[in-house]
């Protein structure tokens, strides 16, 4: 009996199918809902001011003219003020007005040619709501075949799969083609060599370590437990590219209690009672390294969460970065002050290839 009114309530389906000019396929077990909502269809046009006033239209169309005209002007700012203001190196205001007026200049160019093209399209473009109904993307059996037909003939006509030399030394031209613009990348890089450039810092034997950015040379006993110093040399005043050199040698400075320290054994020297230095270039990608967290003993990188532990050298306990910090060796000398004992003993910053260490 159950069987039997499985059977009726199919056909019904089936014929409920058929009646809503779908296509003649099992409804399966689905359920085909009798009570369907009938479309109700776009919502009457509204003409706009500018549909219905010839006066509008023209203020429109003036005003869009009238932005892409400003885009012109812009543009043409743009290359003058390159001109005008060129980059003098080693002069930073020369830079601040380069990139302020040639700033100044793509902005204006930019804003007016978007503002112009949506105002365009919204007001003097057609407004009518068009409805595109979904078809198969799938060609037909025919298209198909003549597609794979036009491959075939190409290929008979071109001889290519036939002449073996002309399309292998094809292949070959074109794998090669693109290595003069990878050869080219390299004049991307810094004119020196840049190995020894990220290989050595201002940091060398006896150096004093001053706070960033005043230069004031630290005691050892102005460092209190927990604290936390940004450091750079105290002669960086004197280099000739300070920026470049503070860039690789800032330091980050901390006291703990000694016996939280857990230094390797190679390193019992680098620290003085508690005092410890470490670069502040993330290992990652090379953002400064300026959180510390009191409690933990943690470093945060704030681009991308690597954090550092101070008791353990600084190694990564989170994060992409993939190695510890590079620590500096740090002294004391007679007047009280710390110093460096050395350079770092490895690059500073991110990872790169030529590393030797
Ligand atoms: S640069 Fe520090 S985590 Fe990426």
């Amino acid at each position: 009996m159950a069987k039997q009114d499985n059977g009726e309530s199919l056909a019904a389906a089936g014929s409920a199918v058929e009646k809503s000019g779908a296509p003649a396929v099992s409804p399966g077990t689905a359920v085909v809902a009798s009570d369907a909502l009938t479309n109700p269809g776009l919502p009457p046009h509204n003409p706009r001011v500018t549909d219905t006033d010839p006066a509008k239209e023209r203020h429109a169309s003036r005003l869009v003219g009238g932005l892409f005209l400003l885009s012109i002007v812009g543009s043409i700012f743009a290359i003058v003020a390159y001109i005008i203001f060129p980059i003098t190196p080693g002069d930073m205001l020369s830079v601040r007005l380069n990139t302020l007026f040639l700033g100044l200049g793509i902005t204006l160019a930019l804003i007016p040619l978007g503002i112009g093209a949506i105002y365009w399209a919204k007001n003097l473009m057609s407004s009518h709501e068009l409805v595109e109904m979904r078809h198969p993307t799938r060609g037909t059996d025919e298209t198909r075949a003549a597609a794979a037909n036009i491959f075939t003939l190409g290929n008979q006509e071109s001889g290519f799969t036939r002449r073996k030399l002309i399309r292998n030394s094809l292949i070959g031209a074109l794998a090669v083609f693109p290595l003069p613009a990878i050869v080219m990348f390299r004049d991307l890089a810094p004119a020196e060599d840049p190995v020894a450039l990220f290989k050595h810092t201002m940091w060398k034997k006896g150096t004093r370590l001053a706070i960033d950015p005043s230069g004031a040379p630290i005691k050892a006993a102005d460092v209190t437990r927990g604290s936390v110093f940004h450091v750079i040399p105290a002669d960086l005043y004197d280099a000739e590219h300070v920026l470049d050199e503070k860039a690789k040698a800032a330091v980050l400075l901390m006291r703990l209690d000694p016996s939280e320290l857990n230094e390797l054994e190679e390193r019992k020297e680098w620290s003085y009672d508690g005092i410890v230095a470490y670069s502040k270039i993330c290992t990652h990608v090379g953002c400064p390294v300026a959180l510390y967290e009191q409690h933990t003993h943690h470093l945060l990188c704030p681009c991308h969460q690597s954090t550092f532990d101070v008791t353990n050298h600084c190694e990564v306990i989170f994060g992409p970065a993939k190695r510890p910090l590079p620590q500096l060796p740090i002294a004391v000398d007679s007047e009280g002050y710390l110093i460096a004992q050395s350079d770092f003993l490895e690059p500073v910053g991110p990872s790169f290839w030529e590393r030797s260490v």
